[in-house]
């Protein structure tokens, strides 16, 4: 697949950090094809993170995730879902790799900055959850 979906977390808005984490990720090979700053609601959060439903964490994921706004992308490079993983680093920025974005700008395990879809299809999924066919050009 040449697509991946991202999210740039509250944490990270809130940091003023939207610039220098589109930098890295434009600076990774990954050309942005649609971009949007809004806001979910803990109902849209819950439905995004659904797959975590049943997960300790899950209140406090959906509670952080609606806590701020957010900066939806897809973004399109060859092999994009595998090597956005990369560059964004491990879940636990403590486990995160010199030079991921997670290493440079997440505070914790769940205020970690940015999310990276897990495959093709969740990629698909993700993308289709913020844009309209016309936005994905
Ligand atoms: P995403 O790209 O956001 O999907 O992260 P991931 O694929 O690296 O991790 P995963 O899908 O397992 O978890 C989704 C999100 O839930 C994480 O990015 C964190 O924000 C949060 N999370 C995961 N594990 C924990 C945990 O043990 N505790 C808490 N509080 N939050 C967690
Ligand atoms: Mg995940």
């Amino acid at each position: 697949g040449n697509r991946t979906f991202t999210m740039i977390k509250p944490d990270a808005v809130g940091e003023n950090n939207i610039g220098a984490i589109t930098k890295m990720i434009e600076e990774g090979g990954f050309r942005i094809v649609s971009m949007k700053m809004t806001k979910l609601s803990e109902e849209r959060a819950g439905q995004f993170y659904a797959v975590h439903k049943e997960r300790p964490f899950f209140k406090d994921l959906v509670e952080y995730m609606s806590g701020g706004h957010i900066v939806a992308m897809i973004l399109e490079k060859d092999n994009a879902v595998e090597d956005f993983r990369k560059l964004i680093g491990a879940t636990n920025p403590a486990d995160a790799e010199e030079g991921t974005i997670r290493k440079m700008f997440a505070k914790s395990i769940e205020a970690n900055a940015i999310h990276g879809s897990d495959s093709d299809e969740n990629a698909q999924i993700e993308g289709s959850f913020f844009f309209a066919d016309i936005e994905k050009f």
